[in-house]
């Protein structure tokens, strides 16, 4: 697609999270930036033209995100709102981000279930209804502990055990309906844990991975939240963000399948804190267990299988856990330092 070619995007996306939950203890209470929107919309402007993407969401933007492009408050849970949106801004692709995560979602099953399943009922509709492409990202958390874990393929027993990863298991089987049955251009991948540095993560299960670099720079001391053998699959925003771009670009004969697996690393808290610990030798890690969070965890996948992801469309990651920790310490470290001088 040429970048002057007719396509207006709408992010349905992820600024920031606080409804009416409590975020984990490491992190800020609410406000700054929710983890993937963003950045996408950054990625996403640069390639299409700033006035083609429209950031939505519920929350109001920080004045960085409100004058960086085009924002619109948009309820997913609107539908007249959501058609009034794509009709006047003749929206033709949609990515679909807003969503409660698992350890946010066990806290609030009902506001989960209407934000997840209700909402992505709405969205599907609407991008039936205007023919639009649409890109919904599902999860590790669409697994749970009768799939094979080590490592999961795309087509597997998928019972998982949370309001999230049964939402976006629903929300892959609706979106692969809806194409079988109204032709509807849906994509999905499954995405890892992110781990970001600009961005705090939203209340998810491997939200320690993003916490311990913080804790790392500024304390040098982290306290865990899982078991230090915790096996996870794991990715660094970068790689997630092109991924989804690569995704939604695909000629739609390249996809054999609708939704994929896309994975780059796999490790567990006592491997991150040794990579860690390569560069900080001082740091201290201890282990408190949440015991939601655990038993969330040994549910997921320790590793994901994402080669048809690679055959398909060429799927191929940047970084690995050495790149990674030398990345978020370098952001982290330089952006620390500033806040010291100012
Ligand atoms: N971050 C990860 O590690 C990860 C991993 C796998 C999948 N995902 C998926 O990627 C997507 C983005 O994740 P994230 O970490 O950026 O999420 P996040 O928790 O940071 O943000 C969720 C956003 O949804 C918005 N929202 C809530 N209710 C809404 C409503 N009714 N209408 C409109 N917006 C509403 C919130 O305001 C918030 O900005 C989610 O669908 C998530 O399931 C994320």
């Amino acid at each position: 697609m040429s970048s002057n070619s007719n396509v207006f995007f709408l992010l349905s996306l992820s600024m920031s999270l606080s409804l009416s939950v409590s975020l984990p203890p490491s992190f800020p209470p609410s406000g700054g930036l929710g983890q993937l929107g963003v950045g996408l919309a950054k990625r996403l402007r640069k390639r299409f033209g700033n006035k083609n993407v429209i950031l939505s969401d519920i929350r109001k933007p920080p004045s960085h995100v409100f004058y960086s492009g085009p924002f619109i408050y948009s309820d997913i849970l609107d539908y007249k709102n959501l058609r009034e949106i794509v009709v006047n801004n003749r929206i033709t692709w949609l990515v679909h981000y807003s969503a409660l995560l698992s350890a946010v979602g066990e806290a609030n099953v009902s506001l989960a279930r209407d934000v997840n399943i209700t909402g992505l009922h709405n969205i599907l509709d609407i991008a039936a209804e205007h023919g639009l492409r649409l890109f919904v990202p599902s999860t590790i958390g669409a697994f749970g502990p009768t799939s094979p874990r080590n490592p999961t393929p795309d087509l597997c027993v998928q019972r998982p055990r949370t309001i999230y990863g049964v939402s976006k298991v629903h929300a892959e089987l609706m979106g692969e309906y809806y194409h079988h049955r109204y032709g509807l251009d849906f994509r999905c991948l499954r995405y890892p844990g992110i781990i970001s540095a600009d961005s705090q993560p939203g209340g998810g299960t491997t939200d320690y991975a993003v916490a311990i670099f913080h804790d790392a720079v500024k304390t040098g001391k982290f306290e865990c939240n899982l078991k230090p053998d915790t096996r996870l699959p794991m990715m660094y925003i970068d790689d997630c963000l092109r991924a989804t771009v690569e995704m939604m670009e695909a000629p739609a004969d390249t996809l054999s399948m609708r939704t994929y697996n896309i994975n780059a690393m796999s490790f567990s808290p006592e491997e991150l804190a040794q990579e860690v610990q390569k560069q900080l030798p001082d740091l201290e890690v201890t282990y408190d267990i949440d015991q939601v969070r655990q038993a969330i965890a040994d549910s997921w996948p320790m590793n994901f299988d994402d080669s048809n992801a690679r055959n398909d469309w060429g799927w191929k990651h940047d970084y690995d856990l050495p790149e990674l920790v030398q990345t978020m310490l370098n952001y982290i470290g330089s952006d620390s330092r500033i806040a010291q001088t100012n």
